[in-house]
């Protein structure tokens, strides 16, 4: 299975930091943001990887991590002309994918547990999506699931009043329907494709499955406050590893 980075996005919610640094390459304790990302998918045995970028940035992006060879990957790039959402720059990398199901991670996503073995679960499951779901105490900054009896009955796209505090993280496993999927999208009241709404097409068919993550997660790109905590947590890891 091919993994997609999808770091565009302008980072309005970072700014000054993201108004000449694309926010995907900011220091998370000793390494840019995006090596967060990378090692997931590559530690779960996905190393056929392409990263798309916002216009502007793709250069700093391939300078830095050029073929993919220091991590064991292989690098393809893409750009995102606009910032016309997740679900927009997803559309970007069928051809990468042959049309084929795909392991896709926001690059501001920062998890400390192993995926590997819910992508192996993915994998048999043949059919539908798999998502990620972590317990937060502000989940109305995230997409949230509403959980009944096991399956996830629907997500909504950062609502004033959350049903619970499941938030949806950014990793999503998708089977080849996802090609056909997005391109029915239509933007939402802010403009983007949503892959929240990805995610209620699986959800609708019944063929959503899902993962409780126990680790730590984090998006960096969420608030100054997320960004800090990433960092502190990934020098304490960092510290303990050693
Ligand atoms: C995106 C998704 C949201 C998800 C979040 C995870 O939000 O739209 O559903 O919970 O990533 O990081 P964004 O941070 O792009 O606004």
């Amino acid at each position: 299975m091919k993994g997609i980075i999808l770091a565009g996005g302008t980072g309005t919610r970072l700014r000054p930091l993201t108004q000449v640094m694309n926010k995907h390459l900011l220091p998370v304790y000793d390494r840019p943001m995006i090596y967060y990302p990378i090692q997931t998918l590559t530690e779960a045995g996905i190393t056929d990887i392409m990263i798309v970028s916002g216009k502007g940035h793709a250069g700093g992006f391939l300078e830095l991590l050029q073929s993919g060879a220091q991590f064991g990957a292989r690098f393809s790039y893409g750009v995102q002309d606009a910032a016309g959402g997740i679900a927009q720059a997803l559309g970007l990398c069928e051809d990468f994918a042959d049309g084929g199901p795909v392991a896709v991670i926001l690059g501001d996503n920062i998890i400390f547990d192993s995926i590997k073995d819910a992508v192996s679960d993915f994998r048999r499951q043949q059919r539908g999506a798999k998502i990620f779901l972590k317990e937060v105490p502000n989940p109305q900054s995230f997409g949230v699931a509403e959980v009944h009896a096991g399956k996830i009955v629907g997500i909504e796209e950062k609502p004033k009043n959350p049903k619970t505090k499941l938030a949806v993280i950014g990793l999503y496993c998708y089977d080849a329907q996802v090609w056909e999927m997005v391109k029915t999208l239509k933007p939402s009241a802010r403009g983007e494709l949503e892959i929240t709404d990805v995610n209620n097409f699986y959800i609708q068919q019944g063929t959503m499955t899902y993962e409780i993550l126990e680790g730590w997660w984090g998006d960096g790109g969420e608030s100054f406050e997320s960004l800090l905590q990433a960092g502190t947590l990934a020098a304490e890891r960092a510290k303990s590893q050693k």
